[in-house]
């Protein structure tokens, strides 16, 4: 007999309360605070957009905008690693439909709206799906999950009162793009590519896409990461390894700004490695990016 159909006096089983998981509310209620959104996407993988992404934040946050990063990348979110933040839990605060904080003490109803906060440092305020999981956990989402994922992400984060909100997306130009660059209202994206022909061929892909009559999103320009390599020692060396101007020659194709250049810099990669990049310090990274906080 099923404990739950048990009218008797004595119930020998009592049926355990069920929980029911919250509702999850996706609406742009959180982004209301927010001035602009801005994607940086590519179509590759390993160009460089997080690295990007991470330190165009930091940039944006030492020349005084309020920033926030959004680390959608839910394949390969690195950036808890880039930012030394790994392993922090973000906090989750919890209210009823009115939005008045529940009390702690009380049971989760559906009808409850949970919100993360996001994780701070480097002036920036950080949340990623990685602060959710161990960081050798392989994250293995299927369609509709990585797209809710995504969405809590981005929808369900206290952002407060921001400048920018850049989200770092995941490579490619698939379904889970699309269905959050039609949920999100973007004001524009931005996509980073190395110069080398392979990377190149997929910035075409995400350039139809953003400019896809059903999605029509704006497109500051494509930022050129890699450009070339500069050794410590010679300093007045460029060696271009993946190729020359060959995101100017996308840019010219398309219509589009080219929205700087960024060196392969060993401290640009320990940077992100060791949880402080590179762009907290003067150098090349902060001076590239600082030309390009002017167009955004
Ligand atoms: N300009 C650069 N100079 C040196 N290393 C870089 C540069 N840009 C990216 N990297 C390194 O290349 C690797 C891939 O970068 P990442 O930002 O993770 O790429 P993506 O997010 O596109 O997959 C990382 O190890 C990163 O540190
Ligand atoms: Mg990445």
């Amino acid at each position: 007999m099923d404990p739950n159909e048990f009218r008797g006096p004595y119930n020998p089983n009592p049926p355990k309360p069920k929980k029911q998981a919250p509702v999850i509310h996706f609406d742009q209620e959180l982004l209301q605070g927010v001035d602009k959104i801005i994607a940086v996407a590519s179509g590759k993988g390993g160009v460089g957009k997080s690295t990007v992404a991470v330190n165009l934040a930091i940039t944006m946050a030492r020349l005084g905008y309020k920033v926030g990063l959004a680390d959608a990348d839910v394949y390969g979110p690195s950036v808890p690693k880039m930012t030394g933040t790994e392993g922090t839990m973000p906090r989750v605060e919890v209210y009823d439909a009115e939005g008045t904080p529940w009390p702690e003490d009380r049971e989760i109803e559906p009808t409850c709206k949970e919100v993360f906060v996001p994780v701070v440092k480097y002036g920036v305020k950080w949340m990623s799906i990685g602060y959710f999981a161990a960081p050798e956990q392989a994250l293995i989402w299927r369609g509709p999950m990585a797209s809710t994922a995504l969405k809590q992400i981005v929808l369900q984060t206290a952002w407060g009162k921001l400048d920018y909100l850049f989200i770092d997306m995941p490579p490619g130009t698939g379904d889970i793009h699309i269905s959050l660059v039609n949920d999100i209202p973007l004001t524009g994206a931005i996509i980073v590519s190395t110069p080398q022909a392979v990377a190149l061929a997929d910035v075409e892909k995400g350039v139809n896409m953003f400019r896809n009559p059903q999605i029509d999103k704006h497109i500051f320009g494509i930022l050129e990461n890699m450009s070339w390599f500069t050794p410590e020692e010679l300093p007045d060396n460029r060696y271009y390894i993946f190729g020359h101007d060959g995101c100017a020659e996308m840019c010219r194709k398309y219509n589009l700004p080219l929205l700087g250049q960024i060196p392969l810099v060993q401290g640009i990669r320990e940077g992100g490695d060791e949880g402080t990049p590179a762009a907290l310090h003067d150098g090349p990274i902060f001076d590239a990016l600082k030309g390009v906080a002017k167009m955004l």
